[in-house]
């Protein structure tokens, strides 16, 4: 299995070789960060693999379960793009501020991609968080619909610390989810915040013992399979939309797809 990565390299990396596992089970999908001796440190391969998860996911799969091994959901990016020989195979951030703008951007997009595809509305993603989630750990679980925490995760949007900005698409959601001023105060001091802080701002759904938290997750994904699945992908669609429209565009919204569902739930009767 091939995938080209950021910095040139035209080979595709396995998921293994990303630092992922990738399971099915009916209708759940786990995607396991699977590089515990690094703390599930993400590079630009694990961000293709996650794209090219997203681009094949089994159409029978309703929830995806993102998860970390090891002590840490991740500690983020992948510190050796910070040195100048960088990951091999996968570049720097020194050779990729050589390039044009527009190969750079082209970059940072195909990263997004990875993480983009988890709010898509025919899915529910949950990301299931203990320990470190640094940086990219941080905006992957804010990548996903729900977040189930253990008592013990520390998130950190570490970024501008580092002299970067959160580009792996974790802006828009942590606002939409703590508000402009929070989520400011959040990013600029790249403090931590521990689970309880989170569960009051918004930033998580549910927070349990870290023992119980693999139960919590698999707990949430029954519920969530009990509900019909069209039902679902259409209330996903709307709840998503509903912040950007006025009030009537919403009822439009609502009576469109109450039509639809209506139709697709009598038709022939
Ligand atoms: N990239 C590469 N390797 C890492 C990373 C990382 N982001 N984080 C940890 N590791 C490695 C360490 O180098 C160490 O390797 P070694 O055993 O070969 O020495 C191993 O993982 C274990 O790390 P420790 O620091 O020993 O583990 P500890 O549990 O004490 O601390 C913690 C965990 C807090 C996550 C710490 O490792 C850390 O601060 N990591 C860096 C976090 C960071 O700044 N990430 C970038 C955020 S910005 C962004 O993501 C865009």
């Amino acid at each position: 299995m091939a995938e080209a990565a950021i910095g040139g390299s035209a080979e595709w990396a396995s998921y293994e070789e990303a630092g992922l596992r990738f399971e099915v089970d009916g209708e759940i999908a786990t995607i396991t960060l699977d590089r515990p001796d690094r703390r599930n440190a993400q590079t630009f391969a694990t961000w293709s693999a996650l794209a090219r998860i997203g681009d094949t996911l089994p159409q029978q799969v309703r929830v995806v379960v993102v998860r970390g091994e090891g002590p840490s959901f991740s500690a983020g990016i992948d510190l050796r793009m910070f040195t100048p020989e960088g990951i091999p195979g996968e570049g720097s951030f020194a050779a990729s501020a050589r390039l044009d703008e527009a190969t750079f951007e082209q970059q940072i997009a195909q990263a997004q991609r990875g993480f983009l595809w988890l709010r898509r509305p025919d899915v529910v993603s949950i990301a299931a968080v203990h320990g470190h989630a640094i940086g990219a750990g941080f905006q992957l679980a804010l990548a996903c619909d729900l977040r189930v925490l253990a008592e013990d995760a520390q998130l950190c949007m570490k970024e501008p610390a580092l002299g970067l900005v959160p580009d792996l698409t974790g802006t828009k959601p942590l606002v939409d989810l703590v508000g402009p001023a929070r989520a400011v105060e959040i990013c600029l001091t790249a403090r931590v915040v521990g689970a309880r802080e989170a569960a009051t701002i918004g930033l998580a759904e549910l927070v349990v013992a870290p023992e119980d938290l693999a139960g919590a997750v698999s707990d949430l994904a029954a519920a969530l399979l009990a509900t019909d699945r069209g039902a679902a992908t259409a209330t996903k669609r709307l709840l998503q939309a509903a912040r950007e429209r006025t009030l009537e565009e919403q009822s439009a919204a609502e009576r469109r797809e109450q039509v639809a569902r209506v139709r697709a739930l009598f038709a022939g009767s």
